[in-house]
Protein backbone atom coordinates (compact mmCIF):
# COMPACT_ATOMS: atom_id res chain seq x y z
CA UNK A 1 0.00 0.00 0.00
CA UNK A 2 1.41 3.34 -1.19
CA UNK A 3 0.18 6.80 -0.83
CA UNK A 4 1.56 9.36 -3.09
CA UNK A 5 4.32 6.81 -3.80
CA UNK A 6 5.90 6.76 -0.38
CA UNK A 7 4.85 2.39 0.74
CA UNK A 8 3.53 2.44 4.10
CA UNK A 9 2.50 -1.37 3.68
CA UNK A 10 4.83 -3.68 1.71
CA UNK A 11 5.24 -7.71 0.86
CA UNK A 12 2.54 -8.60 3.32
CA UNK A 13 0.72 -11.78 3.33
CA UNK A 14 -1.52 -13.26 5.81
CA UNK A 15 -4.75 -15.73 6.21
CA UNK A 16 -7.53 -15.69 8.96
CA UNK A 17 -9.25 -18.84 9.13
CA UNK A 18 -12.76 -18.75 9.64
CA UNK A 19 -14.14 -17.99 13.74
CA UNK A 20 -10.23 -17.03 14.88
CA UNK A 21 -9.57 -14.48 16.93
CA UNK A 22 -6.63 -12.35 14.97
CA UNK A 23 -4.31 -9.74 17.04
CA UNK A 24 -2.39 -7.58 15.31
CA UNK A 25 0.03 -5.27 17.19
CA UNK A 26 2.88 -2.07 16.02
CA UNK A 27 4.38 0.70 16.56
CA UNK A 28 2.44 3.80 15.92
CA UNK A 29 2.32 4.48 12.23
CA UNK A 30 3.35 1.48 10.96
CA UNK A 31 0.29 0.92 8.75
CA UNK A 32 -2.76 -0.82 11.38
CA UNK A 33 -5.24 1.31 10.62
CA UNK A 34 -4.38 1.64 6.77
CA UNK A 35 -4.49 -2.43 6.79
CA UNK A 36 -7.97 -2.36 8.60
CA UNK A 37 -9.50 -0.25 6.26
CA UNK A 38 -8.06 -2.23 3.26
CA UNK A 39 -9.47 -5.42 5.20
CA UNK A 40 -13.04 -3.27 5.39
CA UNK A 41 -13.00 -2.68 1.59
CA UNK A 42 -12.53 1.26 2.45
CA UNK A 43 -9.49 1.09 0.57
CA UNK A 44 -8.08 -0.48 -2.47
CA UNK A 45 -4.62 -1.92 -1.89
CA UNK A 46 -2.23 -0.21 -4.85
CA UNK A 47 -1.07 -3.80 -5.71
CA UNK A 48 -1.71 -7.44 -4.24
CA UNK A 49 -5.14 -8.78 -3.19
CA UNK A 50 -7.19 -7.87 -0.46
CA UNK A 51 -9.64 -11.53 -0.07
CA UNK A 52 -12.75 -12.43 1.54
CA UNK A 53 -13.39 -15.93 1.37
CA UNK A 54 -11.59 -16.65 -2.34
CA UNK A 55 -13.31 -13.39 -3.40
CA UNK A 56 -11.28 -9.78 -3.88
CA UNK A 57 -12.66 -7.40 -1.18
CA UNK A 58 -13.90 -5.05 -3.72
CA UNK A 59 -15.81 -2.12 -1.42
CA UNK A 60 -17.10 -2.38 2.40
CA UNK A 61 -20.37 -4.47 3.17
CA UNK A 62 -22.62 -5.15 6.30
CA UNK A 63 -20.61 -8.79 6.99
CA UNK A 64 -17.49 -6.80 7.51
CA UNK A 65 -18.23 -4.70 10.57
CA UNK A 66 -15.46 -2.18 11.66
CA UNK A 67 -14.80 -0.21 15.25
CA UNK A 68 -12.88 3.03 14.06
CA UNK A 69 -9.92 4.10 16.33
CA UNK A 70 -11.63 7.50 16.63
CA UNK A 71 -15.00 7.16 18.29
CA UNK A 72 -15.85 10.63 17.92
CA UNK A 73 -17.00 10.89 14.30
CA UNK A 74 -18.47 6.86 14.26
CA UNK A 75 -21.53 8.28 15.52
CA UNK A 76 -24.35 10.04 14.63
CA UNK A 77 -24.82 12.72 16.87
CA UNK A 78 -28.79 13.48 15.82
CA UNK A 79 -29.31 10.28 17.20
CA UNK A 80 -30.03 8.58 20.69
CA UNK A 81 -27.27 5.55 22.31
CA UNK A 82 -30.26 3.08 21.44
CA UNK A 83 -30.87 4.92 18.40
CA UNK A 84 -27.04 4.78 16.98
CA UNK A 85 -27.19 0.86 18.06
CA UNK A 86 -30.24 0.26 16.15
CA UNK A 87 -28.50 2.08 12.90
CA UNK A 88 -27.27 -1.30 12.26
CA UNK A 89 -29.94 -3.56 12.71
CA UNK A 90 -32.13 -1.36 10.24
CA UNK A 91 -29.58 -1.53 8.20
CA UNK A 92 -29.30 -5.56 7.96
CA UNK A 93 -33.39 -4.94 7.46
CA UNK A 94 -34.66 -6.62 10.83
CA UNK A 95 -38.48 -4.88 11.81
CA UNK A 96 -38.81 -2.60 14.62
CA UNK A 97 -40.09 -4.96 17.00
CA UNK A 98 -37.49 -7.38 16.80
CA UNK A 99 -34.81 -5.01 17.07
CA UNK A 100 -35.30 -3.89 20.93
CA UNK A 101 -34.76 -7.20 22.16
CA UNK A 102 -31.44 -6.79 20.93
CA UNK A 103 -30.88 -3.33 21.69
CA UNK A 104 -31.39 -4.04 25.36
CA UNK A 105 -29.16 -6.83 25.58
CA UNK A 106 -26.18 -4.87 24.31
CA UNK A 107 -26.85 -2.19 26.51
CA UNK A 108 -26.47 -4.01 29.16
CA UNK A 109 -23.65 -5.93 28.01
CA UNK A 110 -21.61 -2.54 27.02
CA UNK A 111 -22.95 -1.29 30.63
CA UNK A 112 -25.38 1.77 28.59
CA UNK A 113 -28.60 0.96 30.10
CA UNK A 114 -28.78 4.36 31.62
CA UNK A 115 -27.58 6.04 28.71
CA UNK A 116 -30.03 4.41 26.22
CA UNK A 117 -31.80 7.81 25.91
CA UNK A 118 -28.75 10.10 26.20
CA UNK A 119 -27.24 12.07 23.03
CA UNK A 120 -23.43 11.22 22.15
CA UNK A 121 -22.33 14.51 23.23
CA UNK A 122 -23.71 13.76 26.20
CA UNK A 123 -21.34 10.40 26.78
CA UNK A 124 -18.05 10.34 27.95
CA UNK A 125 -15.29 9.09 25.47
CA UNK A 126 -14.83 5.38 27.08
CA UNK A 127 -19.39 5.13 26.48
CA UNK A 128 -19.19 6.79 23.02
CA UNK A 129 -16.81 3.75 22.52
CA UNK A 130 -18.81 1.20 23.71
CA UNK A 131 -21.98 2.65 21.56
CA UNK A 132 -19.74 2.33 18.20
CA UNK A 133 -18.63 -1.73 19.63
CA UNK A 134 -22.47 -2.30 20.76
CA UNK A 135 -24.06 -1.37 17.21
CA UNK A 136 -20.86 -3.43 15.31
CA UNK A 137 -21.96 -6.16 17.49
CA UNK A 138 -25.67 -5.70 16.92
CA UNK A 139 -24.94 -6.25 13.02
CA UNK A 140 -24.08 -9.35 13.78
CA UNK A 141 -20.87 -9.23 11.21
CA UNK A 142 -19.04 -12.03 9.76
CA UNK A 143 -15.97 -10.50 10.38
CA UNK A 144 -15.28 -8.23 12.69
CA UNK A 145 -12.83 -5.45 12.52
CA UNK A 146 -11.63 -3.33 15.85
CA UNK A 147 -9.04 -0.63 15.72
CA UNK A 148 -7.41 -0.27 19.05
CA UNK A 149 -11.23 -0.74 20.35
CA UNK A 150 -10.50 -0.40 24.09
CA UNK A 151 -7.83 2.48 24.22
CA UNK A 152 -10.24 4.95 26.02
CA UNK A 153 -11.92 2.83 28.27
CA UNK A 154 -10.93 2.50 32.01
CA UNK A 155 -9.25 -0.88 33.07
CA UNK A 156 -11.82 -2.47 34.72
CA UNK A 157 -14.43 -1.91 31.69
CA UNK A 158 -11.87 -2.53 29.17
CA UNK A 159 -11.44 -6.20 30.88
CA UNK A 160 -15.00 -6.58 30.92
CA UNK A 161 -15.20 -5.84 27.52
CA UNK A 162 -12.43 -8.00 26.80
CA UNK A 163 -14.27 -10.41 27.75
CA UNK A 164 -17.80 -9.60 26.53
CA UNK A 165 -16.20 -9.35 22.60
CA UNK A 166 -14.64 -12.85 23.40
CA UNK A 167 -17.75 -14.25 24.53
CA UNK A 168 -20.18 -12.92 21.47
CA UNK A 169 -17.72 -13.53 19.25
CA UNK A 170 -16.98 -17.17 20.42
CA UNK A 171 -20.73 -17.40 20.35
CA UNK A 172 -21.50 -16.36 17.02
CA UNK A 173 -18.76 -17.51 15.21
CA UNK A 174 -17.34 -14.56 14.37
CA UNK A 175 -14.05 -13.41 13.03
CA UNK A 176 -12.27 -11.02 14.49
CA UNK A 177 -9.36 -8.93 13.89
CA UNK A 178 -7.93 -6.77 16.81
CA UNK A 179 -5.62 -4.21 16.85
CA UNK A 180 -3.92 -2.84 19.35
CA UNK A 181 -0.62 -1.46 21.12
CA UNK A 182 -1.01 -3.56 24.25
CA UNK A 183 1.06 -6.45 24.00
CA UNK A 184 -0.78 -8.24 26.81
CA UNK A 185 -4.33 -7.69 25.14
CA UNK A 186 -3.55 -8.76 22.27
CA UNK A 187 -2.13 -12.05 23.91
CA UNK A 188 -4.89 -12.78 26.21
CA UNK A 189 -7.14 -12.12 23.17
CA UNK A 190 -5.65 -13.81 20.48
CA UNK A 191 -5.50 -17.09 19.15
CA UNK A 192 -2.56 -15.72 17.01
CA UNK A 193 -0.72 -12.28 17.26
CA UNK A 194 0.78 -10.71 14.25
CA UNK A 195 3.76 -8.74 14.94
CA UNK A 196 4.48 -5.67 12.59
CA UNK A 197 7.57 -3.56 12.39
CA UNK A 198 7.38 0.38 10.55
CA UNK A 199 9.42 1.98 7.54
CA UNK A 200 7.66 0.20 5.92
CA UNK A 201 4.48 -1.79 7.77
CA UNK A 202 5.45 -5.12 7.31
CA UNK A 203 5.34 -8.43 9.42
CA UNK A 204 7.89 -8.97 11.80
CA UNK A 205 6.40 -12.62 13.36
CA UNK A 206 3.25 -14.28 13.91
CA UNK A 207 2.66 -15.84 16.89
CA UNK A 208 0.72 -18.39 17.89
CA UNK A 209 -1.42 -18.34 21.31
CA UNK A 210 -1.75 -21.54 22.71
CA UNK A 211 -3.12 -20.61 26.26
CA UNK A 212 -6.33 -22.81 26.50
CA UNK A 213 -9.88 -21.23 26.36
CA UNK A 214 -11.84 -19.83 28.50
CA UNK A 215 -9.26 -17.50 29.53
CA UNK A 216 -9.35 -16.07 32.91
CA UNK A 217 -8.18 -12.14 33.39
CA UNK A 218 -6.52 -13.33 37.14
CA UNK A 219 -5.51 -16.95 35.94
CA UNK A 220 -4.59 -16.26 31.92
CA UNK A 221 -1.85 -13.20 33.07
CA UNK A 222 -0.04 -15.61 35.57
CA UNK A 223 0.28 -18.42 33.03
CA UNK A 224 3.98 -18.93 32.62
CA UNK A 225 3.23 -19.30 28.41
CA UNK A 226 1.76 -15.83 29.10
CA UNK A 227 4.89 -14.15 30.49
CA UNK A 228 6.72 -16.07 28.03
CA UNK A 229 4.76 -14.68 25.35
CA UNK A 230 5.09 -11.27 26.36
CA UNK A 231 8.69 -11.42 26.91
CA UNK A 232 8.57 -12.65 23.32
CA UNK A 233 6.57 -10.38 21.72
CA UNK A 234 8.27 -7.04 23.79
CA UNK A 235 11.44 -8.46 22.67
CA UNK A 236 10.46 -8.32 18.75
CA UNK A 237 8.77 -4.62 19.25
CA UNK A 238 12.28 -3.42 20.95
CA UNK A 239 14.46 -4.73 18.77
CA UNK A 240 12.65 -2.16 15.42
N1 LIG B 1 -4.84 8.75 3.51
C1 LIG B 1 -3.52 8.81 3.70
N2 LIG B 1 -2.75 9.60 2.94
C2 LIG B 1 -1.41 9.66 3.10
N3 LIG B 1 -0.74 8.98 4.05
C3 LIG B 1 -1.46 8.18 4.86
C4 LIG B 1 -2.89 8.07 4.75
N4 LIG B 1 -3.32 7.20 5.68
C5 LIG B 1 -2.23 6.81 6.36
N5 LIG B 1 -1.12 7.38 5.88
C6 LIG B 1 0.26 7.16 6.34
O1 LIG B 1 0.44 5.76 6.43
C7 LIG B 1 1.22 5.44 7.58
C8 LIG B 1 0.48 4.45 8.44
O2 LIG B 1 -0.65 5.09 9.03
P1 LIG B 1 -1.70 4.31 9.91
O3 LIG B 1 -2.73 5.27 10.35
O4 LIG B 1 -2.14 3.10 9.17
O5 LIG B 1 -0.77 3.87 11.15
P2 LIG B 1 -1.17 3.12 12.51
O6 LIG B 1 -0.27 1.94 12.63
O7 LIG B 1 -2.63 2.88 12.55
O8 LIG B 1 -0.76 4.19 13.62
P3 LIG B 1 -1.40 4.46 15.09
O9 LIG B 1 -0.90 3.34 15.96
O10 LIG B 1 -0.81 5.77 15.49
O11 LIG B 1 -2.87 4.50 14.95
C9 LIG B 1 1.56 6.74 8.26
O12 LIG B 1 2.83 7.14 7.84
C10 LIG B 1 0.50 7.69 7.75
O13 LIG B 1 0.99 9.01 7.71
MG1 LIG C 1 -4.15 3.55 13.78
Amino acid sequence: MAFSGKVVIDNMSFRVQPGEFMCIVGPSGCGKTTLLRLLAGLTQPSSGLVMDGGKVIASPSLERAIVFQDYGRALLPWRTVSQNIALSLEAVGIPKQMRQQGIDALLATTGLTQAAEKFPNQLSGGMQQRVQIARCLAQRPRLLLMDEPFGALDAITRQHLQDEVTRLAARAGTTVIFITHDLEEAIYLGDRVIVLGANPGRILEEVEVTIPRPRNQLETREDPLFLQLRHRLHGLLEGH
